[in-house]
């Protein structure tokens, strides 16, 4: 019942574009769709995101940020996801709990058992029907995302500030993922032109979802 579309990938991949062609495809072939993001999604669940983001005087502890994530997911599941798949719809949400294993696990270093124990108490079974990973090189990717921070006069948020390792790190769980679950995700090169990204997600779309 309903569908479960995620979409993944390091800072400056492409994700925004990829949705917009998602949403796009998925509006113009008859589909019920709700769009929604993590963390994020719900009053509560966007404040949390707030505090994820922010910078902070105290340093914000590796597991304070994981419990942030998942508490916030935890709304997102309640209040948004998990009513529209019992209607039926189509959930395409900008990042879920991949994203927690590539930042948290990779990035911050966390045990991936860990994760998977919150996985389960928050989620229960729900799992993506379907994650596509936006893939780039970090450089690329950073280069692309911190242009946009500073033309759009913000700063960079305390994730965007962190280091090209910790985003080789990020990179490397999301391929690592990627080999692991082959039926839930579909792997686009972020570094294609527009159009050729474009037609990649709308293939993976008609696969599954014509
Ligand atoms: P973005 O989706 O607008 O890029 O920003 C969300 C940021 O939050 C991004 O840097 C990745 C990070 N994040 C985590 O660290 N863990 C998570 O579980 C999620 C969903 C996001």
């Amino acid at each position: 019942m309903g569908f479960f579309l995620t979409i993944e990938g390091c800072e400056g991949a492409g994700k925004t574009t990829a949705k917009g062609v998602v949403l796009h495809w998925l509006n113009a072939n008859g589909h019920d769709v709700i769009e929604t993001r993590e963390p994020g999604g719900t009053p509560l669940a966007e404040q949390l995101r707030g505090l994820v983001l922010a910078r902070h005087d105290e340093t914000v502890t590796d597991t304070a940020e994981l419990l942030m994530v998942f508490a916030a997911r935890s709304q997102n599941l309640s209040q948004r996801v998990e009513p529209a798949l019992a209607e039926g719809k189509v959930v395409v949400c900008d990042r879920f709990t991949d994203a927690t294993y590539a930042y948290q696990g990779g990035g911050r270093g966390i045990d991936e058992h860990c994760i998977a124990i919150l996985e389960q108490l928050v989620q229960g079974d729900r799992r993506p029907d379907m994650t596509l990973l936006l893939d780039i090189e970090p450089e690329l990717g950073l280069a692309r995302a911190r242009g946009r921070a500073i033309e759009q006069g913000g700063i960079l948020d305390r994730i965007e500030r962190e280091t090209i390792e910790f985003f080789h790190r990020v990179r490397q769980v999301y391929l690592a993922r990627a080999e692991r679950f082959p039926h839930q995700y579909v792997v686009i090169d972020g570094s294609q032109s527009i159009p050729e990204v474009e037609a990649h997600i709308i293939k993976a779309l008609q696969c599954r979802l014509l």
